[in-house]
C-alpha cells in the first residue's frame, strides 16, 4: 500500500512514528534486495477472513512475495483460545484461513517450486509444529512477568473479555508469538499498530538470549516490524470490523450477500456526501472501502455520488467491492473444490516449517548445554 493510503487511525505516538519512518527505508531496502528478507506473519483461525483483512493484510502477503521476499505464514490455532473459553470449529477455520492466502493470491509452498519469493510461501499450523512450542520454555525464562503485564495489547484484550480473567496463555502468547518469528529467522513482520509491543518483545527474546545463552554470538537477529499505513475499515455497525463482531464482509461472501450487507451498513443523515474521517466515520469508511477496490480517491468519490445519498453511495460501494472481489471469489470457489490440494498444501507447509523449527531447537539446546 502507497504512503498515501488515507486512514482512519488516531494520531500516532512517538514509538509509532518511528517504526513508520523505519517501514519507509526497509520498503526500499525490500524493492533494491528483497531476497535478504524472510518475513513471518499470521491470523488466528477464528472464521473466514473478511475485507478488513484483505486490505489491512493479505494484500500485503501477496504483494512482499511478487516483490521476492520469503513469505511464512502462521495459522494460529493455539492463539485461538488466548481469550475465550471454546476453541470452535478450528479445523473448518484453518480450511477458510488457507482458502482466504490462495484465493488472494499467495503462492504456496508446493516441495518442487522454486522462483521469485523463494519456493512458495510456508503455510502452517501452530499445533503442526512442536519444536516451535517448545521454544515457548527458554524464551519465557527471558521475560518479566511485570513485563508482561505491562503490554497494552494484551491489556486491552483482557479488558475486552470482561471479566474473564487474564489466562496465562493470554499473559504469554507475545512470547509464543516471539517463537513464531524466531523459529524460522524471519527479520521483517508486517503488522499493524496494536502488534508493535509484540514485537517489542520478540526483539528483546532475540537479543537476551544472545546475551545469556550464547555468549554473544548471534543465535537470533532482531526482527524488526514493517509498519504499512493498514486502512481502519468500519463494519456495517459503524464499530472497527471484526469477525467476532458479526459487522464484516467476508471474502467468500457471495455478491447478493456483499450487496446486503452494505445495503444495512449505518450512514448519517446528510444526504450530501463528503469524505470527512473525523467527523462522517461510517460514510467515509464506506468511500474508503470503494477507493481501495477501485483505485480512485475517496474525495473522488464522494463528488462522484455528490447528493445522491447514502443509498447511491452504497451502490457504488457494491459495484466496487463485488467488481474487485469477483476473480478472488472465483478462485476462491474452485479451490473450494479441491480438497487434495488444500491439504497438501498444508502438508508441505508443516513439513517445511518442523524442519525449520527441530534446527533451530537443537541450536537451542545446544546453547543450553541440553544436548547429550
Ligand atoms: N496475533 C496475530 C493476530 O491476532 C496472529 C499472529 C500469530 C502473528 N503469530 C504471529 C502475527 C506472529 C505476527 C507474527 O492476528
Amino acid at each position: 500500500m502507497s504512503d498515501s493510503t488515507p486512514t482512519l487511525a488516531a494520531s500516532p505516538t512517538p514509538s509509532v512514528l518511528a517504526a513508520r519512518h523505519r517501514s519507509v527505508e526497509l520498503e526500499e531496502q525490500i524493492a533494491s534486495t528483497p531476497g535478504r528478507f524472510r518475513v513471518l506473519t499470521g491470523d488466528r483461525p477464528t472464521g473466514p477472513l473478511h475485507l478488513g483483512h484483505y486490505f489491512g493484510t493479505l494484500a500485503n502477503r501477496v504483494r512482499l512475495q511478487a516483490a521476492g521476499v520469503e513469505v511464512f505464514v502462521v495459522i494460529a490455532d493455539y492463539q485461538v483460545i488466548t481469550d475465550r473459553d471454546v476453541a470452535g470449529d478450528v479445523r473448518g477455520n484453518v480450511r477458510e484461513v488457507l482458502l482466504d492466502h490462495l484465493a488472494a493470491g499467495v503462492v504456496p509452498r508446493t516441495g518442487t517450486r522454486t522462483g521469485p519469493g523463494g519456493p512458495g510461501a510456508t503455510i502452517f499450523t501452530h499445533s503442526s509444529v512442536p519444536a516451535l512450542n517448545q521454544l515457548l520454555l527458554p524464551f519465557l525464562s527471558l521475560v518479566t512477568v511485570a513485563e508482561l503485564q505491562r503490554n497494552p495489547t494484551v491489556k486491552a484484550e483482557a479488558a475486552a473479555t470482561r471479566g474473564r480473567g487474564m489466562s496465562g496463555l493470554l499473559l504469554t502468547y507475545p512470547v509464543h508469538q516471539a517463537a513464531d518469528i524466531l523459529f524460522c529467522g524471519a527479520n521483517l513482520v508486517p503488522v499493524g499498530q496494536d502488534q508493535l509491543p509484540h514485537l517489542e518483545t520478540a526483539r528483546s527474546i532475540a537479543r537476551r538470549f544472545n546475551e545469556r545463552y550464547a555468549a554473544g554470538r548471534e543465535v537470533f537477529a532482531e526482527p524488526e516490524a514493517l509498519l504499512s499505513p493498514v486502512p481502519l475499515l468500519l463494519g456495517t455497525d459503524g464499530a472497527k470490523m471484526s469477525k467476532s463482531a458479526g459487522n464484516a464482509i467476508a471474502l467468500r461472501a457471495g455478491e447478493d450477500e456483499t450487496a446486503a450487507l452494505i445495503r444495512s451498513a449505518r450512514t448519517d443523515a446528510q444526504r450530501r456526501i463528503t469524505y470527512d474521517p473525523a467527523h462522517r466515520p461510517e460514510v467515509s469508511s464506506l468511500l474508503l472501502t470503494a477507493a481501495l477496490c477501485t483505485g480512485a480517491s475517496p474525495e473522488a468519490l464522494a463528488e462522484e455520488v455528490g447528493d445522491g445519498g447514502a443509498a447511491a453511495l452504497k451502490a457504488v460501494v457494491t459495484e466496487a467491492v463485488n467488481e474487485h472481489l469477483r476473480p478472488l471469489r472465483a478462485r476462491r470457489r474452485e479451490l473450494a473444490d479441491a480438497d487434495d490440494h488444500l491439504r497438501a498444501v498444508l502438508a508441505a507447509g508443516n513439513e517445511h516449517a518442523n524442519v525449520v523449527a527441530d534446527r533451530t531447537l537443537s541450536t537451542v539446546q545446544e546453547a543450553l548445554g541440553m544436548t547429550c
